[in-house]
């Protein structure tokens, strides 16, 4: 384990054996329809790369890397990198690695709407469900999570701890 983290919350093991699970779970509820998974970076890569494998119908890849501003432009969002491709008539899921407060994530989905995708759905590794302030809900979710600053399998602290194969809590004093 790193040294900065205080417990293992999630074993690479336990996000191996659901991505089984919920790769099944897609693959049957999207047969034979045309399924563009979009990925959120950085932080959903590690996840997207696992469950991707357990996904036995044809997908498209694609990712896109937005900034939320809060505050006074609240609900706006500077996309960094978009989508290679056109995605209307097109089933989304999008891929992140955990639903939080759903700010990014309903923005995100309200864009792809616009953009006359024929369904627009969450897969999150993660939901922290406590930390909510807008209406949202994933389809797909791998675990469970409390309210505490987890890291590892894509999710950082300052850009740090991405590769960690596991997902654990940061020690408070990291970031005290
Ligand atoms: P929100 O749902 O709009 O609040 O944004 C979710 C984003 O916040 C995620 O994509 C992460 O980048 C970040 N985030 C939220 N909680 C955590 C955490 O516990 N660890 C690391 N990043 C987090
Ligand atoms: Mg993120």
């Amino acid at each position: 384990m790193h040294k900065d983290c205080k417990e293992i919350l999630v074993s690479g093991e336990a996000i191996t054996k659901r991505c089984e699970e919920l790769g099944a779970q897609i693959s049957k509820d999207y047969a034979g329809k045309e399924l563009i998974l979009v990925g959120l970076l950085k932080g959903s890569v590690p996840f997207l790369a696992e469950l991707s494998k357990h996904i036995d119908i044809d997908v498209y890849f694609d990712y896109m890397d937005v900034s939320s501003y809060d505050g006074v432009m609240s609900g706006n969002i500077a996309v960094l990198t978009d989508l290679t491709q056109d995605v209307a008539g097109k089933h989304i899921l999008i891929i992140e690695d955990i639903l939080d407060t759903g700010k990014t994530l309903s923005t995100v989905m309200d864009l792809l709407k616009e953009r006359d995708a024929a369904s627009v759905e969450i897969c999150t590794m993660l939901d922290k469900k406590e930390g909510r302030q807008v209406d949202i809900q994933a389809k797909y979710v791998g675990f469970d999570v409390p309210n505490v600053f987890v890291i590892g399998y894509g999710l950082d602290f300052n850009q740090k701890y991405r590769n960690l194969p596991y997902v654990g809590i940061l020690k408070e004093e990291c970031y005290m």
